[in-house]
């Protein structure tokens, strides 16, 4: 396999994920976009659930808590056929969504009660009743969690790790997250890759496809030097780059 980017692979270590990425290949569908969007909102909530109680911020969890309960509201209004799925499906679909709901508004009377031991049991129960239970159901056997998703949640969480590292001075954590970028761009940049999970047939395409990740790639490589060198400055400069001629104008042209 050829290897397009900047120096070749560092050491790294490469999630399996990507490897079942590889090896994936990619089902017909509808489009899943408007939902993946929505998903995150739900991950988000539970993220914040958890901060909330641990820091006993009871408002952030009702907040966070009546979120879960609106995502669930609005999905159960989206067109099934739109998203993938068959008709037939549909009340299995509703079903974990009124359980979301209902979990949801549980959890929101416990925020207001400023019970924890039942905020941590509400959170819980909306994990394994409605999110593993439809994704068990919806999103693993059908197989539409796609490839090009698991590479974009890998970016954004590594570049919340560099951030992290910005702010405690921790540059070893900075310059881990930017080589962990460095080498999850150059898998991306294969072309099984390109072919399966971007679905980009055209060896145009992949070519243009290939110089915004480089971009990308090429600023994380400054992030690291900088990182390690130990200036924030530097750190900050490249990854507004890395964001402005890597992230931003591949979603421009490609998203
Ligand atoms: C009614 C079904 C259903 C429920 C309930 C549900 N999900 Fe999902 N979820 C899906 C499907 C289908 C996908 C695949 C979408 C895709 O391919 O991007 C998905 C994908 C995801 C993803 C990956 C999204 C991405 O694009 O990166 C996350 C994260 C996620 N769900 C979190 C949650 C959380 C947290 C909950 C519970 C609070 C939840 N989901 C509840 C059906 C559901
Ligand atoms: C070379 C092209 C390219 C680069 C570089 C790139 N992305 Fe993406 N990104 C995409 C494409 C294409 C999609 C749409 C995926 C889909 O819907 O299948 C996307 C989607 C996303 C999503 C939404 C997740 C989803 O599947 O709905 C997030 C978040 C994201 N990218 C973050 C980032 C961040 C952060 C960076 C930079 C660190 C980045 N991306 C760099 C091509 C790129």
């Amino acid at each position: 396999m050829k290897i397009l980017g900047a120096g070749g692979v560092k050491s790294g270590s490469l999630s399996v994920a990507l490897l079942i990425v590889l090896a994936a290949p990619l089902p017909a569908r509808g489009d899943v976009r408007p939902l993946s969007r929505l998903m995150l909102t739900n991950l988000q909530a539970t993220n914040s659930i958890g901060e909330g109680v641990a820091t006993e911020d009871y408002a952030a969890v009702e907040t966070a808590a009546r979120d879960l309960e609106s995502s669930a509201r609005e999905l159960r209004t989206w067109d099934a056929g739109r998203l993938g799925f068959r008709p037939a499906n549909r009340a299995a679909f509703d079903r974990y969504l009124k359980q979301q709901e209902e979990i949801a508004g549980w959890l929101m009377a416990a925020a207001r009660r400023k019970d924890s031991p039942a905020i941590v049991a509400g959170l819980d129960r909306v994990l394994g009743e409605s999110c593993l239970s439809c994704h068990r159901e919806f999103r693993d056997r059908q197989g539409i969690l796609k490839g090009s998703t698991i590479f974009m949640t890998s970016f954004v969480n590594t570049w919340k790790e560099i951030n992290r590292g910005l702010l405690l001075n921790d540059f070893t954590l900075v310059a881990r997250g930017a080589r962990t970028l460095e080498t999850t761009g150059q898998v991306m940049s294969w072309d099984p890759v390109l072919q399966a999970s971007f679905n980009l047939s055209q060896e145009a395409q992949r070519n243009k496809f290939r110089a915004h990740l480089n971009e990308m790639i090429g600023a994380a490589g400054r992030v690291e030097d900088a990182a390690t060198r130990g200036e924030s400055d530097a750190v900050r400069k490249a990854l507004v780059e890395m964001w402005r001629s890597g992230c931003l104008s591949c979603h421009q042209e490609f998203r």
